[in-house]
């Protein structure tokens, strides 16, 4: 187990090393099998489900009345092409699927072990997943401001947001996450003026090294963003958010991104074991028996932390979603221990983050400019790899995670030389 905390979610990692906390022990599954939600995690735990070779009965309900989408484009290119046929996720893997869309779970009971959904329906399950995800936090000081303020989580988000994205607008991003971060070089490649508050003195600052952050900063200035740190909005006039430092930003369009909550509702009300979060092990099982979690919904043991984090990303929630379905059908297949790692599309950087976001030693490999960016940073502890960041330099990538997994401490001239073809140094070490 690595040293610190593992930096790299979409959201707050969360640091309650609840090691204590125990689910429940092995089962077989039961038919029929009911899951909650139909984002990423939920589509992808079905059709593995089917693939692996269950036949039984399988109901997947989702509160959006979209057909499942992914959810990574709505910060991007969707906002250019506007298409949700482009964007929808692929069901065919996942056949004899019960869709049930446009319909809330509104509680689910252990014992009875049934579903209540919001159309008076009672749904009874043998083994129920919950894949319910999150939502965006919200707030409270632009409650009723005049001018439209969105949060971005859904396709409805996505197609409201875009309508305000005119050349010549002017958007206030609060928040400096991926999220914002993301819309705000899409915004700008429209031709829209853009203002972002960050309320720390530094973007990412949860899951990128400053010297990411301060690569990117330069980079979103460079573009035209008009950063502000260290700032926080307290309130709004007519065609202006007002700032804590006394500054008036005209908006005509908010677009907040500063985190999510977790939809941990149905198992609190369930008594299941969580903290903005559901517990599951490895096996996605939570503390209730016949009832498992995947996705941005879970909290789970972080394999390079070994602290129960949330780990919001797209390859968490994909991967997740297979490994639970697989021992769903085969209670010998392996457990879900892939390393968190993330991808983040911002104009012209494509930025590939895994492991710490910081060491005690930081090689940096590549080329820093903003005009032709290019570069890998490798965070060292003790001189073993414990985290990377590649912007632009997704060769590197691979063989990075690989030698991140393998706990490798090569040698740091040969990681510093860009000429070093870091595949070979992975074959070398044997990963
Ligand atoms: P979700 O996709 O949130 O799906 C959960 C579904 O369950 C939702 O449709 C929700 O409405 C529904 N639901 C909730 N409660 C109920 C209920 N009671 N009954 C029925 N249905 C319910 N990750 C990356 O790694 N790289 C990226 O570049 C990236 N970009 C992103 C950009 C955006 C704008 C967003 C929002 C996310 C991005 N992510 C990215 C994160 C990634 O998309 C998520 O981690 C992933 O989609 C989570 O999937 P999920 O199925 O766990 O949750
Ligand atoms: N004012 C300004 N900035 C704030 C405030 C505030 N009141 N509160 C938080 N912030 C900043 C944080 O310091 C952080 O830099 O907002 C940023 C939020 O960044 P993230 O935690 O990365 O959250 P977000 O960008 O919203 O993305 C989280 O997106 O990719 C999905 O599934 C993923 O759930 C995750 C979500």
């Amino acid at each position: 187990m690595r040293p610190g905390n593992l930096l790299l979610n979409w959201a707050a990692p969360f640091s309650n090393d609840l090691s204590s906390h125990c689910t429940m022990p092995q089962e077989a599954m039961k038919a029929p099998v009911v899951v909650l939600g139909a984002g990423l995690a939920a589509v992808s735990f079905a059709s593995e489900l089917r693939q692996a070779g269950y036949q039984g009965p399988l109901t997947v309900v989702g509160d959006e009345a979209e057909p499942p989408y992914d959810r990574p484009p709505l910060s991007k290119d969707f906002m250019g092409h506007g298409d949700a046929e482009k964007i929808r996720l692929d069901c065919k893997r996942a056949p004899e699927v019960e869709w049930l869309l446009g319909v809330a779970a509104q509680s689910f009971d252990p014992q009875a072990h049934t579903v209540t959904l919001s159309d008076g329906r009672t749904l009874p399950y043998g083994t129920l997943v919950l894949a319910t995800g999150a939502t965006p936090r919200t707030l409270p000081a632009l409650q009723s401001a005049p001018m439209p303020v969105h949060t971005l989580r859904t396709l409805e988000d996505a197609r409201r947001i875009q309508v305000g994205l005119r050349p010549q607008a002017r958007l206030l991003i609060v928040g400096g996450g991926v999220i914002g971060l993301e819309l705000a070089a899409t915004a700008r490649a429209a031709g829209v003026h853009v203002t972002l508050v960050e309320t720390q003195p530094r973007l990412m600052g949860r899951a990128a090294s400053s010297t990411l952050s301060d690569f990117v900063a330069r980079y979103h200035a460079a573009q035209g963003v008009d950063l502000r740190f260290g700032r926080s909005v307290t309130g709004f006039t007519e065609g202006t958010v007002l700032l804590d430092d006394g500054a008036r930003i005209a908006a005509d369009m908010v677009v907040v991104g500063i985190g999510v909550v977790t939809n941990d509702a149905l198992a609190r009300a369930a008594r299941l074991a969580c903290d903005d979060g559901i517990f599951v092990d490895a096996f996605g099982r939570t503390t209730c028996p016949d009832v498992y979690a995947i996705g941005d919904v879970t909290r789970q043991r972080n394999p390079l932390s070994g602290r129960f984090e949330r780990i919001e990303t797209w390859s968490n929630a994909q991967n997740q979603g297979i490994a639970v379905a697989r021992h769903l059908v085969d209670p010998a297949a392996p457990g879900y221990a892939e390393l968190p790692w993330y991808w983040s599309d911002q104009g012209a950087l494509r930025i590939q983050v895994a492991g710490l976001a910081s060491g005690d030693e930081e090689i940096v490999r590549g080329e820093f400019s903003i005009e032709s960016p290019k570069f890998t940073l490798i965070e060292l502890q003790k001189g073993c790899i414990v985290g990377a960041t590649c912007v632009n330099n997704a060769r590197d990538f691979a063989p990075l995670r690989r030698l991140l997994a393998a706990g490798a401490q090569p040698d740091r001239a040969a990681l510093a030389n860009p000429a070093t073809d870091l595949r070979k140094l992975a074959a070398a070490v044997g990963t």
